[in-house]
């Protein structure tokens, strides 16, 4: 009926600071296009945790499985240990709500300037495809012999055949809607186990889809690739881990950390999918109103097309880029002294 829920979750940092922006943009999205964002805010973050020891209350999970959408803002702040922050809320979210597809589109945008000196707009548009609920992020190890010499610690990783047959699947899938091409990210010269298993799946699936174009490459020399020949990539498709460094990498290639959005997607719709900016909450910049808030409001408009209203996600790309074309107004990290409050206002006004 055109009316959704939507959970907000500010967090950390910048996050609380770009969070606000695109809640004000999605806002002035739904007043032109006609439909009703009903929204819930969470102050779920690490200064939460300071005060009651837990970064969401026990039964956060349930009170989030009831929204249509959730936005978050990034979590972790020095004070709390990255480790305990992230598994009190970020992951738990991912894993509870199915979410298996991390999905990282990254394109260059008017406006903007690549890392790349010399690239075009148009040899820089890729999607990253990052399994999101299992790998390498995983609680599964320990630490052995403290205060020894022999201290050791070991990190599990975990891969399913049915959680790497999924996200690859979801990248071919995607990849037929695109360019019909698909980069999978492998390591199987250093990693025994999980990646010739990995690659193994990437084979049997390659050869249901035989329309679709299919190599896969060491994560280093992908990592090399995106740099230098990244026209030749589209669909790159990788392990939790891989795809967080690719991610990265690909944002820095495109313009930027605070240009790039993602989606937590739980493809089949059971539950709740969630969308942030790739970028985390930038400590060294927090409190100063100078973030970008362009990430955050082009995970907002993924999550209006995920919510099923295109046009107004269309809507709020297209006033991203003119305002990044115009270039009158633009915060520190494209180059400019605008705040984040004038970049989120101009994106509305243009709206
Ligand atoms: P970061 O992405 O927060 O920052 C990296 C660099 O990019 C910093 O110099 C920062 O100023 C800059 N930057 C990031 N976003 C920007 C924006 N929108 N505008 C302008 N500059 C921007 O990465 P980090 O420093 O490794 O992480 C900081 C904290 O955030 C850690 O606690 C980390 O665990 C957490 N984190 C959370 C998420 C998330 O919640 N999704 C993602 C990444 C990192
Ligand atoms: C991201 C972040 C998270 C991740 C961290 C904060 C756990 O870097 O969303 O890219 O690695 O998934
Ligand atoms: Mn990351």
């Amino acid at each position: 009926d055109r009316s959704y829920r939507i959970a907000s979750i500010p967090g950390d940092g910048i996050g609380t600071e770009v969070t606000a922006e695109a809640t004000n943009v999605l806002g002035r999205a739904a007043e032109v296009y006609g439909f009703d964002l009903r929204w819930s805010e969470f102050d779920w973050s690490c200064e939460r945790y300071a005060e009651t020891g837990r970064m969401m209350p026990e039964d956060g999970i349930d009170q989030l499985a009831v929204f249509d959408g959730i936005l978050l803002g990034a979590v972790g702040f020095p004070g709390v240990p990255d480790h305990v922050s992230l598994w009190g809320l970020l992951l738990p979210v991912r894993r509870a709500f199915a979410q298996y597809v991390n999905l990282r589109p990254v394109r260059l945008l008017p406006g903007t300037a690549s890392a790349l000196a010399g690239r075009s707009a148009d040899e820089l548009e890729m999607v990253i495809v990052r399994e999101n609920s299992e790998g390498e992020y995983s609680e599964l190890g320990g630490r052995h012999n403290r205060g020894q010499p022999g201290e050791f610690v070991l990190q599990e990783s975990v891969f399913t055949r049915v959680g790497v047959e999924r996200i690859i699947r979801y990248a071919f899938d995607l990849a037929r809607t695109r360019t019909g091409r698909v980069c999978s990210a492998t390591k199987s010269n250093g990693l025994v186990h999980s990646m010739p298993f990995w690659d193994e799946i990437f084979a049997e699936i390659a050869a249901e889809y035989p329309d679709i174009h299919s190599e896969q490459m060491h994560v280093d020399a992908l990592a090399a690739r995106m740099v230098q020949q990244p026209d030749r990539l589209d669909v790159v498709v990788g392990s939790n881990l891989f795809g967080d460094i690719l991610s990265d990498l690909a944002a820095a290639v495109t313009g930027g950390l605070g240009m790039a959005p993602s989606g937590n997607i739980n493809p089949p719709g059971q539950h709740p999918s969630m969308f942030e900016a790739v970028h985390g909450s930038a400590p060294d910049i927090a409190g100063k109103g100078i973030a970008n808030p362009v990430a955050q409001v082009l995970a907002g408009a993924m999550m209006l097309e995920h919510l099923g209203e295109p046009e107004a996600a269309r809507a709020v790309r297209c006033a991203v880029e003119k305002v990044l074309a115009d270039g009158a107004v633009a915060t520190p990290d494209l180059g400019g002294s605008s705040t984040t409050a004038d970049l989120g206002a101009a994106v509305t006004a243009e709206l």
